[in-house]
């Protein structure tokens, strides 16, 4: 049967035909055997293979090139080499498949940019290996995270006719040719429809029925912003809880963060120790400072008072009313808190309609979790529950009340108290990696002009 390299390497006891299967990552040929590196992906580490001459299958030996695919079988013995404990004594090898001298990954030591180009051989790599294994992982970490607390989980639209965000940066989805403003309700759906910026406003239908759920789904943005921290297409957990406030909301946020830095240093030791060797050497120490230490919180109005009393020459203006820049952010995290920050109760009018009205006619129960490196990692709200203030927020946010008919139903049928927040997971990957480019967590990204793979 084949064995995982993973778990050939973890073995405790020698053992007679094991078969791997992989890719090798480089050979080198002494008098009488060669020593191969083969790496499946299951982890960091590559397994040993010494291969003697006359081994059946070493007449293909000089095939077995870096990237090349093979199948040995094999006895499990202690490996006198520094480093590794075991290695495998080939008695039998097989070439799958070669390749040839144009195999792009030949040498170490790529550059990230460089192998965004291979987007499609890049996950052979070390750091590409590492980083999506870390991905696989924390996305199980997600549903462990709300699955043990009793969140259901919800599969919202990717088609959806709604803009949550009221931001006006969503991506059209037709069947319609030639100009498809002319005649909307000729169109597949009947109206325009688009590609969903969040699962929101579908998921508070399910809170308002399930009491806690969440989503974990692709979410789409066509926001022309070519920053390291924007993808056109990106994941988003989305948690909605009925009778709940924007102080829970906080706490659930805080929590989750915690969690998933906790669950990185449990199970990601490996790949985690490969970031802190190539990517970030803090990435221990900052894991740690945030499961170990709450989060600081600070009011809206506060933070533009910390930023105008920071001194700082800031590219983009500070006033009351105006959104927080990514400059801010950084700065309220990484200089003020000097730690991850919640910033609450924004002004009204710089968020969407769907936020609570606070008592000051001002604010909204608005949060956002601001994180070092990268600013806004969680956007959230404790929602509007009372019908007319929410047809009011529609109004004031020139919103055709036609258009939410059902979402105002909610309010119309047991309403009740309810928060959540979307959590950008390209963005916590890049905190937990230390990976300062969205586009190296993400398999194949998206962006402006952008679309190969
Ligand atoms: O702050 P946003 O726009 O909030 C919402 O969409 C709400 N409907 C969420 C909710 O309350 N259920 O987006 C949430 C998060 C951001 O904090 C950020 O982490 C991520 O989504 N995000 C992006 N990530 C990558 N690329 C982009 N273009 C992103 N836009 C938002
Ligand atoms: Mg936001």
């Amino acid at each position: 049967m084949r064995t995982l390299i993973k778990h050939i390497l973890a073995s405790t006891e020698p053992g007679d035909s094991i078969t791997v299967k992989g890719w090798v990552r480089t050979r080198r040929d002494s008098k009488g055997f060669s020593f191969l590196e083969l790496n499946d992906g299951s982890c960091l580490a590559n397994l040993q293979v010494v291969v003697d001459a006359g081994t059946p299958g070493s007449e293909h030996i000089t095939r077995l090139v870096t990237g090349a695919s093979a199948v040995v079988e094999g006895k499990l013995v202690p490996s006198p080499a520094q480093g590794q404990k075991w290695e495998l004594r080939a008695s039998r090898v097989e070439l799958i498949g070669t390749a040839d001298a144009a195999y792009p990954l030949q040498k170490k030591g790529h550059t990230p940019e460089f192998l965004r180009t291979i987007a499609h051989l890049r996950p052979r790599s070390n750091l590409f290996g590492a980083i999506f294994r870390l991905r696989s992982r924390l996305a199980f970490a997600v549903h462990q995270f709300f699955q043990e607390r009793d969140f259901v989980y919800v599969h919202t639209p990717i088609i959806t006719g709604s803009d949550c965000e009221g931001a006006g940066e969503m991506f059209r989805v037709t069947s319609l040719k030639g100009n498809i403003d002319e005649k909307p309700e000729a169109d597949f759906f009947g109206k325009k429809t688009y590609l969903t910026v969040s699962g929101q406003l579908e998921g508070e239908a399910f809170a308002c029925a399930l009491s806690n759920i969440y989503t974990f789904g692709p979410t789409f943005r066509a926001e022309n912003s070519n920053t390291a921290r924007h993808a056109a297409e990106f994941w988003m957990i989305e948690p909605e809880m009925a009778f709940c406030d924007l102080q829970g909301d906080m706490d659930l946020g805080e929590a989750f963060i915690k969690a998933m830095a906790q669950h990185a240093l449990e199970h990601c030791g490996e790949d985690l120790a490969l970031f802190a060797k190539f990517v970030d050497k803090g990435v221990h120490e900052r894991l740690k400072f945030v499961v170990e230490r709450p989060f600081v919180r600070v009011p809206y109005t506060e933070a533009i008072g910390i930023l105008k009393q920071s001194g700082r020459q800031f590219e983009f203006p500070v006033e009351y009313g105006l959104n927080l820049q990514s400059e801010h952010e950084r700065f309220l995290t990484e200089e003020y808190a000097k730690s991850p920050a919640t910033v609450f109760n924004y002004p009204r009018e710089i968020k969407p309609f769907y936020m609570r009205l606070n008592e000051d006619g001002k604010t909204v129960t608005a949060m956002d979790i601001l994180v070092p490196g990268i600013g806004e990692v969680i956007g959230g709200a404790q929602r509007e529950e009372r019908l007319d203030q929410l047809l009011d927020n529609m109004k004031y946010q020139k919103l055709n009340p036609d258009d939410y008919a059902w979402y105002a139903d909610l309010r119309r049928y047991g309403t009740v108290p309810h928060a959540g927040f979307g959590l950008g997971f390209e963005r916590l990957l890049m905190f937990l990696t230390g990976v300062s480019n969205i586009r190296d967590v993400i398999p194949f990204a998206r962006t402006p002009g952008n679309a190969e793979f």
